[in-house]
């Protein structure tokens, strides 16, 4: 596997755990903070996750708004791309890891290859845009309500994205 490319966006601290959970378990890759770090970054690399929480109602983690919004000046063709975000289902269940999926559609027509899709199971929510044919687009973690099966799901998901990375 080529080095990943890891991005996070996180206002609290929760997103960046588990961006390094990530990586501690992938090895062969790379945490860059967007706070910091502009989206030409990614250039860099054939493998790429790009992890955010959702604040507001719905809305991108703060940091995270302006490299979405850069991300669209960067070829990606050809890339593989996991994406994972962190919300809340209980307090914000309308709106539920919004974030992720509005990752997901600014990478529509992008002819990256998104990979990493995730089962609803085991989540109580009503409403999420990061839905797509009845999966989540990526990792849907929860650090308020469920964050005792975070260390297994994040474990699931990257033994999955392990063997679609090239
Ligand atoms: C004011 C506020 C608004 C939030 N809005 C949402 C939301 O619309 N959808 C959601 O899933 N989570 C929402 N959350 C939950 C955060 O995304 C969640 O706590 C996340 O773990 C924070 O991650 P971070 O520390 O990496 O930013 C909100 C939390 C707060 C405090």
């Amino acid at each position: 596997m080529e080095k990943v490319g890891i991005f996070f966006g996180s206002s609290t601290g929760n997103t960046e755990s588990a961006a390094e959970a990530i990586k501690g378990l992938l090895g062969n890759a790379e945490l860059f903070n967007v706070a910091d770090t502009k989206a030409a970054k990614m250039a860099e690399f054939t493998n790429l996750i790009i992890g955010t929480s959702t604040w507001g109602v719905g809305d991108l983690q703060d940091d995270m708004e302006g490299f979405v919004s850069d991300m669209a000046s960067v070829d990606l063709k050809g890339k593989k791309v996991a994406l994972f975000g962190l919300g809340d289902q209980s307090s914000y269940g309308d709106t539920y890891c919004d974030g992720m999926g509005k990752v997901y559609q600014a990478l529509q027509g992008k002819g990256c290859d998104v990979i990493g899709f995730m089962p609803t199971a085991g989540y109580e929510f009503d409403a999420s845009v990061a839905v797509d044919g009845g999966e989540f687009v990526g990792l849907a973690l929860d650090a308020d309500n469920q964050g005792e099966k975070t260390d297994e799901r994040i474990k699931t998901w990257v033994a999955k994205i392990q063997k679609e990375f090239k």
